[in-house]
């Protein structure tokens, strides 16, 4: 039995149901049950759908797959520590947002939507119009204009329809809400679906590390859709007996648009209802992540309060050097990935106790989606 719960007033809706909001404004979870039958998923092949059963979707559901997921996991020395990055630039689209597209257009597909509106800072629409064009859904992808340019193309190459929304990430976050009104929403924010694909990411990371989970998770974070899934993922698996602990997750926000680090470090209870502060906004470099006003905003800070961990921000200039340390190394990643390597560099370096823990990270988005602002870096 799977429901469409609000997290706000509660009220349920069959899941078939094609709301993405609820009828009180608030956003939709799930209410559903996974299991894990080890034997089963070990026979599988190495992609996320191996977790079949904990996939919120009926068997009798479409897959739209590319075969995604199980990303390598590999060692690299950062500060002098050993640290596992999980590899997600190396995704079909190029970054991890290929598993909540696959499950949520699986889903989209199978209750018999044929055409859905997007908005993203490139990566997500990437996402979603490549499923779609796997899925013969129509898609209509809306971006802030200075998305970096190889994200535009791959969005129209895969014959989706592209708005380039003028001024900031926001001004596009509300410009799709107009077209929503007719078309359904697609979106990796509000959309629960989402989150139980890229949970998926916290399953994988167990059965890598020999079914153990980490010490702690470094990842970058915008509208939380890694880090929310990521923490599903590991709740998921503790609650099951599979896993003892769920990891410190240590959300990585860029100084220049950081809400979440200063909500988290104010005063304000996260029992108490907010309102972000968008005076402090500033441009990024790390684009993936400059959202001023996450939706799930109260559900991240539970989470990383939840899991015992807590936020780092990063100035323009760590990014950048982090990045440049990166390439030098041979890895071509984009520079909101190299803001997570930034928070991954604080962290070592602030924490007394990391030396003995086991430490992932995440490289989010392949280098190729940003080479003009890529290049810029390494110019300077
Ligand atoms: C490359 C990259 N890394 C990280 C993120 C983090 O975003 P979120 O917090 O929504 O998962 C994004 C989002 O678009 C991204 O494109
Ligand atoms: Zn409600």
């Amino acid at each position: 039995m799977i429901k469409l719960v609000c997290f706000k007033c509660k009220k349920r809706y069959e899941f078939t149901e094609p709301v993405w909001r609820c009828s009180c404004g608030g956003i939709l979870d799930l209410d559903f049950t996974p299991e894990f039958p080890i034997e089963k998923i070990t026979t599988r092949k190495p992609t996320m759908w191996r977790y079949r059963e904990a996939i919120p979707l009926p068997e009798d559901f479409p897959v739209i797959s590319f075969d995604e997921g199980f990303t390598p996991m590999l060692e690299i020395e950062i500060e002098n520590r050993k640290v596992w990055i999980k590899q997600e630039h190396l995704f079909q689209t190029g970054s991890y947002k290929d598993r909540g597209a696959s499950v949520l257009m699986s889903y989209i597909k199978g209750i018999g939507i044929k055409q859905v509106v997007e908005d993203s800072s490139g990566n997500a629409g990437c996402a979603i119009a490549a499923y779609g064009a796997a899925g013969g859904i129509e898609c209509n992808i809306y971006v802030p204009w200075d998305t970096s340019p190889a994200k535009l193309i791959q969005i129209e190459s895969y014959g989706a329809h592209l708005n380039k929304i003028p001024g900031t990430r926001q001004d596009t976050a509300n410009a799709v809400l107009h077209s929503a009104e007719t078309t359904y929403y697609a979106s990796h924010s509000w959309n629960p679906f989402f989150f139980h694909g890229t949970k998926t990411i916290a399953y994988e990371i167990i059965e890598q590390l020999g079914w153990n989970s980490p010490d702690a998770i470094i990842l970058p974070v915008g509208n939380g859709t890694l880090l929310l899934g990521a923490y599903l993922g590991f709740n998921e698996m503790f609650q099951k007996g599979i896993i003892k602990t769920i990891p410190k997750i240590i959300g990585i926000q860029a100084e220049n648009c950081a809400p979440l680090y200063d909500l988290f470090n104010s005063e304000i209870s996260i029992q108490d209802s907010f309102s972000f502060d968008n005076s402090k906004i500033k441009k990024t470099i790390a684009e993936g992540i400059a959202i001023a006003e996450p939706i799930r905003g109260k559900q991240i800070l539970e989470a990383v309060k939840a899991s015992g961990g807590f936020f780092i921000k990063v100035s323009e200039k760590e990014i950048e050097s982090s990045l440049k340390e990166i390439l030098r190394k041979g890895y071509f990643i984009e520079p909101t990935s190299a803001a997570g390597i930034a928070g991954v560099k604080k962290y070592i370096l602030q924490e007394n106790n990391s030396k003995h823990e086991t430490l992932v990270t995440v490289f989010t988005g392949h280098g190729l989606k940003a080479g003009v602002k890529i290049g810029e870096v390494i110019d300077n």
